[in-house]
């Protein structure tokens, strides 16, 4: 009777012993993870873990949506270096930094965190946040690590596309190479700072699009992004800092910004619970006037016109020869000289993006 006894109790403590321990959203230094674990924030709606994309064999640590069924990674720790095999292991070394190992101990990754804490773990926040923090240290501001700082090609709620100017931390994204591969392709996403800081999606080193300078309600070039009863779309500007960040109002909508290097866009898709399936909600570029520099200097595009570049009031095509058959690359030139003391002056255009600004300055 006795022995029943104990065993239910035993049994019951299994259980729930096993239950919790399942549905954990931390590493400490006693608690690693190892390849067929997982970590889930506690709303249930990420989870971190090892995995192969596509008809790859490496494993990767990577951070997905929990909760939808179309597996979506919306963070890569080890890009570069898959690991063979399920030797991965995830944990909080002696020093305080996140460390990922694969076989006889080898570090594949790191947070590369160098500040120190007493206790340190990391978690997996609701927004999808991995943080590394001291065990008592609930302060957001406070954290030493976060993997928000470091976006692979997805900018999800609350992230910050951009700078922090105090410690040159540029959050950038960069596109998986292809589904197999989440490798940092060739197109990716930032923003410049200047005066005017505005965001311009890369391919390779050249420019491929820009969003316009952000002119207090949304992006000058890209009518679409402002804020709607959907999104909330912020960004900041000072001495400290310069990025853009999104909320949805919505909590029960889910919704990211991806570069995708296959169809070479940078999309806004939502999920659609009925079809079961990503629906796009905006995209760049959208069309062959947001390829960057499509007419060239002192050129305007329209896309509702033809020939679709024309050059500005009071400017010709550089080679005429080229104009005319359609490659506008060298832009325009002024008719005759600038002659501001007879009467050269301003003259104002109507839904224009403003120019380039990375090498223009601001008078007070
Ligand atoms: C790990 O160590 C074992 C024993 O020293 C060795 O045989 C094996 O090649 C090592 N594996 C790697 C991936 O270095
Ligand atoms: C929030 O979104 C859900 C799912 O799309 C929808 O059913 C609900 O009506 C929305 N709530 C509000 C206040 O818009
Ligand atoms: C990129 O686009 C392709 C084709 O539209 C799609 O199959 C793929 O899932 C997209 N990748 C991402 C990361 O959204």
């Amino acid at each position: 009777m006795d022995v029943l006894y104990y065993m239910v109790i035993f049994t019951i403590f299994l259980f729930f012993f096993f239950c919790f321990s399942d549905g954990t959203d931390m590493i400490t230094s006693s608690q690693p993870i190892s390849d067929g674990k997982t970590l889930v924030s506690q709303d249930g709606s990420f989870e971190l873990g090892f995995f192969s994309p596509g008809s790859s064999k490496g494993r990767y640590l990577g951070i997905w949506y929990k909760n939808i069924p179309i597996k979506t990674v919306v963070w890569v720790a080890n890009r570069n270096r898959p690991i063979i095999g399920l030797s991965g292991l995830l944990m909080v070394n002696n020093t305080g930094d996140l460390v990922l190992t694969s076989e006889n101990k080898t570090v594949v990754w790191s947070s590369g965190s160098k500040k120190v804490a007493q206790n340190p773990v990391a978690q997996l926040l609701h927004s999808g946040n991995l943080v590394l923090r001291d065990e008592k240290e609930y302060n957001s501001d406070m954290v030493l690590w976060q993997s928000f700082d470091y976006p692979t090609d997805t900018l999800l709620p609350g992230m910050k596309l951009g700078w922090d100017l105090r410690t040159g931390l540029d959050r950038r994204l960069s596109a998986w190479k292809n589904q197999d591969d989440p490798s940092p392709g060739d197109l990716h996403s930032g923003l410049t700072v200047n005066n005017f800081p505005e965001l311009i999606l890369w391919k390779g080193s050249k420019k491929y699009t820009r969003s316009g300078p952000w002119n207090g309600l949304r992006y000058s070039g890209e009518p679409e992004s402002s804020s709607s009863t959907l999104f909330e779309l912020n960004f900041i500007s000072n001495e400290e800092e310069a990025y853009f960040t999104y909320n949805i109002r919505n909590k029960s909508v889910i919704s990211r910004f991806v570069l995708n290097q296959t169809n070479s866009l940078g999309q806004r898709l939502i999920w659609n619970e009925e079809t079961r399936n990503w629906i796009p909600y905006f995209y760049l570029p959208r069309d062959m006037c947001d390829n960057y520099g499509h007419c060239g200097a002192y050129g305007t595009c329209d896309d509702t016109q033809l020939p679709l570049c024309q050059c500005l009031k009071g400017f010709k095509p550089n080679s005429p020869q080229n104009w005319n058959s359609m490659d506008w690359s060298l832009g325009c030139m002024r008719n005759k000289p600038l002659d501001c003391a007879s009467g050269d002056g301003f003259i104002k255009f109507n839904r224009l993006k403003l120019p380039d600004t990375t090498y223009s300055w601001v008078k007070k």
